[in-house]
């Protein structure tokens, strides 16, 4: 495992702290895992397919024999799903520490949807993932436990210009438009929670502090619904110029574990462009404040509709 000196030097002992990560049998979660569990936590790799999430559990277990894994199913696109998902972790945890919302797509199809009219892309990225921050604050929230949330986000959510739900919902023109919009999306969710600001749908979360993290750019499966040759291409090209998943994780680990961060960090990583590099803390973007708790209204409104609509 590389990087072990930074993280020696920036995360405390985690023995006996629950770490939840969504999608973490691959990419950036998955390395999240190794450098937490590493550090002693109880990692709980949330993961849609748990053949794979076997298969990435075992790998760092070789690395590590100390390390103390569970597997629990979890699919954000299907609420179904998340509810499953949030009983399976109380029945095991009467708490947990740490939850790292990583699981992300990058849809190869425009046209693809998680429920009639919502594309999969900002479904599964940003609708599924506010449905389970909605279901699962009052379990986070615990009286004199401090809880942290991590959002991973990206740096394609800077070239979005600001737009109502309805907009980004109506007009998916292109699939880096889905796919950015859906971050900028996570970017005013992590705000408006961040900021503690009113919003009916998130009345417990007074003991939780929340972080996002967006790991500039890096070579994963992100891309492996694509074509092959496609896929293969990109990861060729990614791999010469950005940095290792390894690297693009040290921040999320980093917000999850450090003892110096605090509620509303923002990380990206301190390379040119901030496409690569060691994580540095940075001023959230104020542009995309304005108009953040409008947004998060809306989403509401819309989360519900599709659940009557169910
Ligand atoms: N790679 C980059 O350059 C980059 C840049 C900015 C942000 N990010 C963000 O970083 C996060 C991790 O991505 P990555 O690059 O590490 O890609 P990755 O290797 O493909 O990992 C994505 C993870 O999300 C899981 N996932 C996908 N759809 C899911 C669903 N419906 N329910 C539950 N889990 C699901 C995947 O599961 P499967 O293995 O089953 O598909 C996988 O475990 C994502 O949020 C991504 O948007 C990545």
């Amino acid at each position: 495992m590389r990087f072990k000196q930074y993280i020696n030097e920036n995360i405390g002992d985690l023995t006996g702290q629950v770490i939840v990560i969504t999608g973490a049998n691959s990419g950036i979660g998955f390395e999240a895992s190794r450098f937490l569990a590493y550090r002693g936590a109880t990692i709980v790799m949330a993961c849609r397919n748990l053949e794979k999430a076997k298969i990435s559990a075992e790998k760092i277990i070789e690395e590590n024999s100390g390390a103390i894994i569970h597997l629990l199913p979890y699919d954000q696109s299907s609420f179904a799903s998340i509810d499953n998902f949030i009983e399976l972790l109380k029945q095991k945890f009467t708490r947990i520490n740490v939850l790292i919302c990583n699981a992300g797509i990058y849809s190869p199809s425009r046209h693809a949807e998680m429920l009639p009219g919502l594309k999969l892309t900002i479904g599964t990225n940003f609708i599924g993932l506010y449905y389970l921050m909605r279901q699962i604050t009052p379990y986070l929230d615990v009286k004199g436990v401090p809880t942290r949330v991590v959002f991973v986000s990206s740096l394609s959510a800077y070239h979005q210009p600001i737009r109502s739900l309805n907009y980004i919902l109506t007009h998916n023109n292109s699939l880096f438009q889905q796919y950015a919009n859906s971050k900028l999306a996570i970017n005013r969710l992590f705000h408006v929670l961040a900021a503690g600001m009113n919003l009916h749908d998130f009345q417990d979360r007074k003991n939780i502090s929340f972080y996002l993290m967006h790991p500039g750019v890096t070579s994963t499966n992100i891309i492996h619904n694509f074509p092959k040759w496609f896929a293969d291409l990109g990861r060729f090209v990614l791999r010469i110029f950005v940095h290792h998943a390894d690297k693009a994780a040290l921040g999320i680990a980093l917000l999850a574990g450090a003892p110096h961060v605090f509620n509303g960090s923002y990380y990206v990583p301190r390379g040119f462009c901030e496409i690569s590099g060691k994580p540095i803390k940075k001023t959230f973007p104020k542009r995309m404040i304005k108009g953040s708790g409008q947004f998060l209204y809306d989403v509401g409104k819309f989360v519900k509709q599709l659940e009557k609509g169910q």
